[in-house]
C-alpha cells in the first residue's frame, strides 16, 4: 500500500499513460502543461505513487481575473471592478482510480494550493473552470456557483478556505476515506494508503 505524493511537474515525470477518459485534458497535460509551466500560464501539480514516475492525477492552477459585473452580487460587493482570483484550469483522475473518493481528495488538494497562492497574493476568488457539464456538477457538489461564461464557477476564497480547515462537511466518511474527525487526528483509515495526516489523499511536495 502507498499513498500518492503531490508533486509540482518536472521533467521526470511521465504523462504519456495518463488516461481520464476524458481526452482533451489528457492530451493537455501530455503536450501542453510543460509549455505552460515555461511561459508562465499555467502551475500544474501531479499526483504520483512514491518511487514511480508515473503521473495518476493532475490539476492545473493560474492567476486569473474575473469582473465585478460577471458575479453574484453577494461575492462581488465591495470589489474592484476587475477582481483578482485563482484559477482551477484543469483536474483529471486516472480513470482506473476513478469513483473512490480519490477525485474529491485531489480537488481538495487543488484548492489548499488555490487557497495558498490566494494568501501570498491576494485573490479574493476561487473560480473553476469545467470541462463539460458533469464536471460543473462535480464542482457545484462544493460549493461553487455557476458565473456567465463557459462552465466558469465561482467560489470566495475566504470560504474556500474556512471549508478547507472545517475538513468540508460534504465529504462525508465513505469508501474507506478517513473520515473529517479522523483526518484531523491524523489517522488513516484507508484501504489504499490515502495519508489522512495531510488532509488529502496524497502527501504534499511544494
Ligand atoms: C471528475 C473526477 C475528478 C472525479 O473523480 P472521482 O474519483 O470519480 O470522484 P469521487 O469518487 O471523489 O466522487 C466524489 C463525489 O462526486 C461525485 N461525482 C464524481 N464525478 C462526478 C461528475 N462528473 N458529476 C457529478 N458528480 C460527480 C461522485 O458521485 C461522488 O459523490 P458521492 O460522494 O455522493 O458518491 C474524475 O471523474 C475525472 O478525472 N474525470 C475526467 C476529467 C474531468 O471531468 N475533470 C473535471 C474537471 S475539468
Amino acid at each position: 500500500m502507498s499513498a500518492y505524493r503531490s508533486e509540482h511537474l518536472s521533467a521526470h515525470h511521465e504523462l504519456e499513460r495518463f488516461d481520464s477518459g476524458n481526452e482533451t485534458l489528457d492530451v493537455w497535460l501530455r503536450r501542453a502543461a510543460r509549455h505552460a509551466e515555461a511561459a508562465n500560464t499555467g502551475r500544474t501539480f501531479v499526483w504520483v505513487e512514491p518511487g514511480s514516475p508515473g503521473v495518476v492525477g493532475y490539476f492545473t492552477l493560474a492567476a486569473h481575473l474575473v469582473r465585478r459585473d460577471d458575479v453574484p452580487k453577494s461575492v462581488g460587493h465591495g470589489s474592484p471592478d476587475a477582481i483578482p482570483a485563482i484559477l482551477l484550469a484543469r483536474l483529471a483522475l486516472h480513470r482506473s482510480l476513478q469513483g473512490r473518493g480519490l477525485g474529491s481528495q485531489l480537488l481538495l488538494d487543488a484548492l489548499e494550493r488555490a487557497v495558498d497562492a490566494s494568501a501570498r497574493a491576494a485573490a479574493r476568488l476561487v473560480v473553476v473552470d469545467a470541462i463539460d457539464d458533469q464536471a460543473a456538477a462535480f464542482y457545484e457538489r462544493y460549493g461553487f456557483r455557476a458565473r456567465p461564461g463557459p462552465r466558469h464557477l465561482v467560489r470566495k476564497a475566504s470560504e474556500v478556505a474556512a471549508a478547507l480547515r472545517d475538513d468540508w462537511p460534504s465529504l462525508a466518511p465513505r469508501r474507506g476515506l478517513p473520515c473529517p474527525a479522523d483526518r484531523r487526528k491524523g489517522v488513516s483509515h484507508s484501504p489504499i494508503g490515502l495519508r489522512a495526516s495531510t488532509g488529502r489523499g496524497a502527501s504534499s511536495q511544494p
